[in-house]
């Protein structure tokens, strides 16, 4: 594992390039929480890449161009994933205009003026079915906009996307920005030699594209923690009827696989004893906590319980490393919080060595106010469980190498 980590902690970075009058794009990953009115409740991502934004202002770049994602459109422009609403964020924490362009044809023409300083920031990349498909055409677009590309989505970096892998090939420059490198350094300190016993805990929602990485992390774990919506795959897979509650059908005999994956490397499983369930989510009239095997018809289960929380408090004060990404519940509605907030300070208060990733995540730890008792906050979730599978991550895969 720390041999594939030392490799991509020997890509070029963009300080071991000139800038000096160049077209530089950053991949960023500006994937930030938002409530229903599009306030940005946590911009830590944003100020993640700020480093290297303004690095590239002071070696006096050509252009800056900033593309990134923003959440997981499928069909095209829908107002809630613009990238519009990160605009005036962006330019407050820059203390710089920025410009927002709609298209990938505009902003080639305007990138190319050097005549001032300017920062463009382009709508959400996921907008163009190219980007997902990691479509060759797509990624010579994206490469013809820039003499220097830089990727700091390390959030992102373990996506096969066009603008966080294939772009590298039709670039003569490529390197990583200064937030992928730092993220790099904090998990080779933190893989290195990590203590034992090893907590694995993950939630959230993003079942699919997790729950296939938790058997090959399994050689590397003591205990596995699951809560959110992805302990709710679980419990299906378990036999529970989990009523109207997020459950991925498709993943249920995924979930199986990972359970004897667990039993045959001997890492002890915890799963949610009982959960707070709704009527509605959006409406909630009755919310009640009831065991796993008691869930009312239709209701949907949102948050772990308190005797789940007591077993996984049980199980976090027992071991020396703690690794976290996924909320335990839609910690973004009080009701709905707790167990995601209590969680976050059992683990804070513990005397572990502790990691936590994700966008969401991170976010709920700052509201919980326990951001500054964990050892290190990362901004990638995916990416961190995948950095944690041992593997090379596909955003330093085609980086320059030093
Ligand atoms: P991260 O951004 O930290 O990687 P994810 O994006 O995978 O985490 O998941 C965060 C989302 O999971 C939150 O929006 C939260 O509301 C949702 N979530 C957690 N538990 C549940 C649940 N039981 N039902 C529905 N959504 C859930
Ligand atoms: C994240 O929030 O985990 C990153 O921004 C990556 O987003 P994705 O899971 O939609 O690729
Ligand atoms: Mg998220």
């Amino acid at each position: 594992m720390i041999s594939n980590i030392l490799m991509m902690s020997g890509v070029k970075s963009l300080k071991d390039v000139d800038l000096t009058g160049k077209r530089v794009l950053i991949r960023v990953d500006f994937n930030v929480p938002m409530d229903g009115h599009f306030n940005i409740s946590d911009d830590s991502r944003i100020r993640a890449a700020l480093p290297t934004i303004n690095y590239c202002i002071d070696h006096k770049v050509c252009s800056i161009s900033l593309v990134s994602h923003l959440g997981q459109p499928k069909k095209g422009y829908e107002e809630r994933y613009s990238l519009r609403h990160v605009q005036k964020r962006l330019e407050r924490l820059l203390d710089k205009k920025v410009e927002f362009i709609d298209n990938i044809e505009t902003l080639k023409s305007e990138n190319s003026h050097c005549s001032v300083e300017r920062i463009f920031l382009l709508e959400n990349i996921r907008f163009y079915e190219g980007e997902k498909k990691n479509d060759p055409q797509f990624c010579k677009q994206l490469a013809e906009l820039c003499d220097v590309y830089i990727n700091d989505a390390f959030g992102t970096s373990h996506r096969k996307d066009a603008s966080t892998y294939g772009i590298a090939d039709y670039v003569p420059i490529k390197v990583a920005g200064f937030l992928m490198m730092k993220e790099i350094e904090a998990f080779t300190k933190a893989l290195e030699k990590p203590i034992r016993p090893i907590a694995l805990v993950v939630g959230g929602s993003k079942i699919s594209s997790k729950i296939t990485l938790l058997s090959s992390v399994m050689p590397k774990i003591d205990k596995l923690i699951i809560g959110g919506a992805m302990s709710n795959t679980f419990l299906k897979a378990l036999g529970y009827d989990m009523q109207g509650s997020l459950v991925e059908d498709d993943f249920v005999e995924i979930a199986k696989e990972v359970l004897k994956e667990a039993s045959s490397k001997g890492v002890k499983v915890y799963l949610p004893v009982d959960v707070v369930s709704t009527d509605s989510i959006e409406a909630p009239v009755d919310v009640r906590v009831t065991p796993v095997q008691d869930i009312l018809e239709g209701f949907h289960a949102v948050d772990i319980g308190p005797a789940t929380l007591k077993l996984f408090s049980e199980a976090i004060e027992l071991s020396n490393t703690i690794i976290w990404n996924g909320p335990m519940g839609i910690y973004e509605i009080s009701q709905f919080s707790k167990g995601t907030f209590k969680l976050a300070s059992i683990i804070a208060e513990s005397y572990a060595f502790s990691i936590v990733g994700g966008g969401d995540t991170a976010d709920a730890v700052e509201k919980a106010g326990e951001k500054e008792k964990f050892s290190f906050i990362s901004t990638g979730g995916g990416a961190s469980l995948e950095l944690l599978e041992g593997k090379i991550l596909p955003g330093f895969e085609k980086l320059d190498r030093k």
